[in-house]
């Protein structure tokens, strides 16, 4: 199916085409710990996302209903691939990602069709966006995330089901303290896992999962060693070697930490292949274009 467009009025200033796949991955490096910064600020992006949408009624109604109408087919989708992977679409969630797009629609989604994971890569913009919509909604942050923001993003969203993208020892310390010391139930998270080897990503090398989940598992008392996470590569079609190399970390991970492969979630999967991705044995999705089309990002002279 083709996603569906919609750009919002006065979004002319197209950042970086992202409609197939994540955006690409920034390369600065930030001061203090030397982590990659996030490219664009939080709330300027935010900023702009609601300028664009700021869009008549019977706009946001028919943008409403087409988001609506991509979920119930990416869902329809779903369905189908987990029924070839002899699975139940039960056991297949599907995270909507709603980066850059307004609460209203992702309201739209949360309305017509039942769902309630949903998953955004800036704390910023999920802090804005978490208290103008519904507290059952589970919120999957799956953005590279700085150790300074990890209290705000744990503090300002009391329904954060799951963080899927630890890939050092350092952010799983951060976040096992911060949730210890504000008193949450212990969290969710996956080991994010650089699967393609693309300097751009984020992710533990394969090499470094084990240890890195092992240090999740025994060491942070109050996360909840969940899975797996990886991104790959955007273009190929036809020789998933990404999936296959997070489905031998699970293997690892799961022999050296004593599970059962079903206590080792595997994320993976977006707009472009998310259905071999579960034909592979994926557990979890992330799709976002295809249910909310393009995103789109403000020019950087237009940050005010
Ligand atoms: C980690 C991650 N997963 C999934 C997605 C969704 O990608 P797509 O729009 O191709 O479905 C994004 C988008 O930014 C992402 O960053």
């Amino acid at each position: 199916m083709t996603s569906v467009d919609l750009t919002g009025p006065g979004s002319s200033g197209r950042f970086f085409e992202t409609s197939n796949g994540p955006d690409p991955q920034p390369s600065t490096k930030r001061p203090e710990d030397g982590r990659p910064e996030d490219l664009i600020p939080d709330l300027t992006c935010t900023r702009e996302v609601v300028r664009n949408f700021a869009m008549s009624a019977p706009a946001a109604a028919e943008a409403g209903m087409a988001v609506a109408a991509a979920m119930k087919e990416v869902m329809a989708r779903v369905k189908q691939a987990s029924e070839r992977s002899g699975r139940l679409p039960t056991q297949v969630r599907v995270v909507a990602v709603s980066k850059t797009k307004p609460a209203s629609l992702i309201k739209a989604v949360y309305d017509s069709t039942g769902h309630r994971s949903f998953g955004e890569n800036y704390v910023q913009e999920l802090l804005e966006k978490a208290p103008q919509l519904p507290d059952d909604i589970e919120w999957h942050f799956i953005g590279n995330l700085q150790s300074n923001k990890v209290k705000q993003l744990l503090s300002g969203v009391p329904n954060l089901y799951m963080v899927e993208s630890v890939d050092d020892e350092k952010i799983a310390n951060h976040l096992d303290r911060a949730v210890g010391s504000l008193g949450r139930k212990p969290l969710k998270v996956l080991v994010q896992v650089n699967t393609s080897g693309e300097e751009s990503k984020f992710g533990v090398e394969p090499s470094g999962c084990v240890e890195l989940a092992k240090h999740v598992k025994l060491g942070c008392p109050n996360l909840v060693f969940s899975g797996l996470m990886t991104i790959g590569m955007l273009d190929y079609s036809s020789t998933p070697e990404n999936f296959k190399t997070l489905l031998d970390c699970r293997k690892k991970v799961c022999a050296e930490l004593g599970l059962a492969e079903e206590e080792c979630e595997l994320s993976m999967g977006m707009s472009a292949d998310f259905e071999q991705a579960i034909e592979m044995g994926s557990t979890n999705v992330r799709i976002g274009s295809t249910i909310f089309g393009a995103r789109e990002y403000p020019k950087k002279n237009n940050i005010d």
